[in-house]
């Protein structure tokens, strides 16, 4: 397992600069003063699980490109999984403990100790799998988010994002604000050396989606875009739920496919490796497949790993390509001309 000690070995010198410094720069200098931090959490006195010890073996593996499902408890895999230290991007989306039923033995309702040091061993077991240049995107909503946060700091990891899914039609209730989000946490642990295509996931510019604005369009390259802002809604970024034709019966919280295709477009490249914890449904395998990555998956429960797996192999992507060029502006065009650019010289 990681220790903050040889974590915090792993990153890159702080830069000397001028002036303010900027959100990420201070992020780093903190970072490396929090991965000293003698930080406890209540998970820490929790007992710790023992691994199993075995060398796990795949429940179900396809080639072109590797896809890779197990079987059993993530952090008994993690801890015996051949790809250690070679993993490009995690994404994880655990269970919450918020007493969902899921399919075979998971108890969804720990007490919180034990929760957070669950919690805690999956994180370090995606961090010893995670390469010196990998990234770990984190799925969680507000009462956990906190604690992972600090979890993956005191373990040396940088925060590059701390992004927002944010949905319609959430629980309605009248005793506090109704929930709308869920956090998107993005953590690297080299800054300055992780793999950022921006150029894949770029959508339309509010200055060119509302106000047709000529400036933008004049732009040498990308004219017009810009890289999405860290809240992320619109079409397709609903829950997955009613006849929405993502959909997997059976499955509890599926993840939309604009959001994996996002994350995986952003921080990763074809044929590189990316693993996910929290099976599920699938969403994370299906979408690295259709976007030629290799992938590693596992779940506690067989009768989810096969539906996954039909969906992971047969069904691929139903809206490969939704995540990218779709603007998520919130007014409708208010000019139907291209401004022009005032080129400085009146004639009267
Ligand atoms: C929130 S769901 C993941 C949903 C997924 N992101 C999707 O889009 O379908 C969490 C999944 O983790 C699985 N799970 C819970 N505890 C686990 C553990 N300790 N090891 C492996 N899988 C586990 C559950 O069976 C469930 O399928």
């Amino acid at each position: 397992m990681s220790t903050p000690d040889t974590a915090a070995d792993q990153m890159v010198p702080l830069r000397d600069v001028a002036g303010p410094s900027g959100a990420m720069q201070a992020a780093r200098k903190a970072q490396a003063a929090t991965a000293k931090a003698d930080i406890v959490l209540l998970g820490d006195a929790a007992p710790p699980h023992t691994p199993s010890g075995d060398t796990p073996q795949p429940a179900y593996c396809a080639s072109d490109p590797d896809t890779r499902l197990y079987l059993g408890d993530c952090r008994d895999i993690l801890a015996g999984l051949p790809d250690k230290g070679s993993v490009d991007l995690v994404f994880a989306d655990p269970p919450f403990n918020w007493g969902v039923p899921y399919e075979g033995d998971w108890d969804d309702g720990m007490d919180r100790a034990a929760y957070e040091r669950f919690t805690f061993e999956w994180l370090d077991g995606c961090i010893d799998a995670l390469s010196p240049t990998g990234s770990i995107w984190v799925n969680i909503p507000d009462d956990t988010a906190a604690e992972i946060v600090v979890h993956l700091k005191r373990r040396g990891l940088v925060m590059v994002n701390w992004c927002v899914w944010h949905f319609r039609f959430g629980q309605c209730r009248n005793s506090s604000f109704i929930m709308s989000k869920v956090h998107a946490l993005y953590f690297c642990k080299d800054p300055d050396n992780r793999t950022w295509n921006a150029d894949a996931i770029l959508e339309p510019s509010d200055r060119a989606a509302i106000y047709n604005d000529a400036r933008t369009m004049a732009k040498d390259t990308n004219k017009g875009m810009r890289v999405p802002m860290d809240v992320w809604y619109g079409k397709y970024w609903g829950r997955i739920q009613g006849n929405n034709k993502e959909r997997r019966h059976g499955h509890e919280n599926q993840i939309p496919e604009v959001y994996l295709e996002r994350v995986v477009n952003a921080c990763s490249n074809e044929g590189d490796l990316v693993l996910d914890p929290f099976c599920g449904s699938g969403t994370t395998a299906t979408v690295a497949r259709a976007w030629n990555r290799r992938s590693v998956t596992m779940d506690q429960s067989e009768s989810i790993a096969a539906s996954a797996w039909n969906r992971i192999t047969e069904v691929g992507m139903v809206r490969k390509g939704a995540s990218k060029g779709q603007s998520s502006a919130i007014h409708a065009p208010r000019s139907k001309r291209p401004k022009t650019l005032f080129t400085g010289k009146r004639t009267s």
